[in-house]
């Protein structure tokens, strides 16, 4: 009896240990010490965590510089990136030598990027160096993480700071959730989006808390099954779908669905925004709902003659047709009179477009907030305020 349950016990332990254990690699171990350069450490650390099954690279308190570094699958299985301490950047985006990224993690399954640790960008040189204003072929300053062909793995907890360019920016990504995540960098600091998603199918914001210059998030072409749940979000631009139609043999974009969170002092609320002149795509099945707004300026727009800085061409309407949206339960208010413009293509007119329980007031001078609907015939129901279509051409 006690031999049988002693083989017993052994062998549930041999069962936890081989199924349980994580190995763990800390950048110390590998040489990398505080107030040091470690992206040699934590290269080797990477590297030795990869190459067995079920690890993780531990960056402990303390700040560490690290140049531009990619962290790269596959993996031999589920790998873990702790980060405790703070990363800075280099500031002089020289040094990158003309890479669009800081960090970047490629072609991983199973990663978990956790620790409320933070990537600090050290951005403030490059921002002036920006030149997106003036020319739309202008030159990528580092992001501050990619993650280019991630699948079912998730980010959790981590702080990005003033990145040179956008915060976090997904490309080819399956399966990823991003949660509790704080993105911070200056109001007036240029191109610094939040997060931005791009050709990813089933991704999942939840409890992020973005405060930057621009799109607090930016959905891009190909991107499918998106759920961005309470978000918190200013400084910034809003949440974006788009911009779309830009670029040729662009993807569709379905599936988005915003819902709770709260955005304040925005220069935009909820947008949809596609290129005049486009070559045509599709953006459907996109579903706003729950969201406050606490002065915002356009805090409902879909928007398909976007223009910035009048680096387009105006000669043709946007071939980008926008169909099943919905914006309901919207409430909070604007700091411009124009609280809701739905502005679609002459050429392909938005359809089924839901305007429900919006109740959105301007407090300013000079009259009462507005809606404005140009080439759609929204289908309405519960409260309007503004009273839907005022404006209607
Ligand atoms: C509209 O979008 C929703 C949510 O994505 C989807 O379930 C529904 O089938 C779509 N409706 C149509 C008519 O495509």
């Amino acid at each position: 009896m006690g031999k049988n349950l002693s083989i017993v016990t052994i062998s549930l332990l041999f069962l936890l240990a081989s199924t349980s254990a994580v190995q763990v690699f800390d950048v110390k171990s590998y040489g990398g010490q505080p107030n040091a350069d470690i992206t040699q450490a934590l290269t080797k650390a990477w590297t030795a965590a990869c190459a067995v099954a079920g690890s993780k690279v531990v960056i402990s308190a303390g700040t560490y510089k690290l140049g531009g570094v990619s962290f790269l699958g596959p993996c031999k299985g589920a790998i873990e990136f702790n980060l405790q301490g703070t990363l800075e950047a280099p500031s002089d985006d020289a040094s990158f030598k003309g890479k669009d990224f800081w960090v970047s993690f490629e072609r991983i399954d199973s990663l978990t990027v956790s620790g409320s640790g933070i990537f600090d960008g050290k951005g403030q040189t490059a921002w002036q160096k920006n030149n997106c204003d003036k020319e739309s072929d202008c030159k990528n300053l580092p992001i501050n993480i990619r993650f280019d062909f991630i699948t079912n793995s998730i980010v959790r907890d981590i702080q990005s700071k003033d990145s040179k360019f956008f915060h976090i920016n997904l490309l080819g990504c399956k399966s990823l959730q991003i949660q509790h995540v704080t993105i911070t960098a200056p109001g007036n600091s240029p191109n610094t989006d939040g997060i931005h998603i791009g050709r990813s199918s089933g991704i999942t914001i939840t409890d992020a808390n973005i405060g930057t210059g621009d799109d607090c998030i930016s959905i891009g072409d190909g991107s499918q099954d998106v759920t961005i749940n309470q978000v918190t979000c200013g400084p910034g631009h809003g949440i974006s779908v788009g911009s779309l139609g830009k670029y040729p043999n662009e993807q569709p974009v379905s599936g988005i669905r915003v819902i709770g969170g709260t955005l304040s002092g925005t220069t935009n609320g909820v947008r949809i925004k596609t290129w005049p002149s486009s070559p045509p795509g599709t953006a459907s099945d996109m579903h706003f709902e729950n969201v406050i707004m606490n002065n915002v300026a356009n805090p409902i727009l879909i928007d398909q003659g976007y223009c910035p800085n009048g680096q387009c061409s105006n000669k043709a309407p946007s071939k980008v047709k926008i169909s099943n949206v919905s914006f309901k339960n919207i409430r909070g208010t604007s700091s411009t009179k124009e609280a809701v413009q739905l502005i679609c293509s002459k050429s392909v007119p938005c359809q089924q477009v839901v305007v429900a329980d919006v109740d959105l007031a301007f407090k300013g001078a000079g009259g009462s907030a507005t809606s404005t609907c140009v080439n759609v015939m929204p289908t309405l129901s519960g409260k309007q305020n503004p009273p839907a279509c005022t404006i209607k051409t």
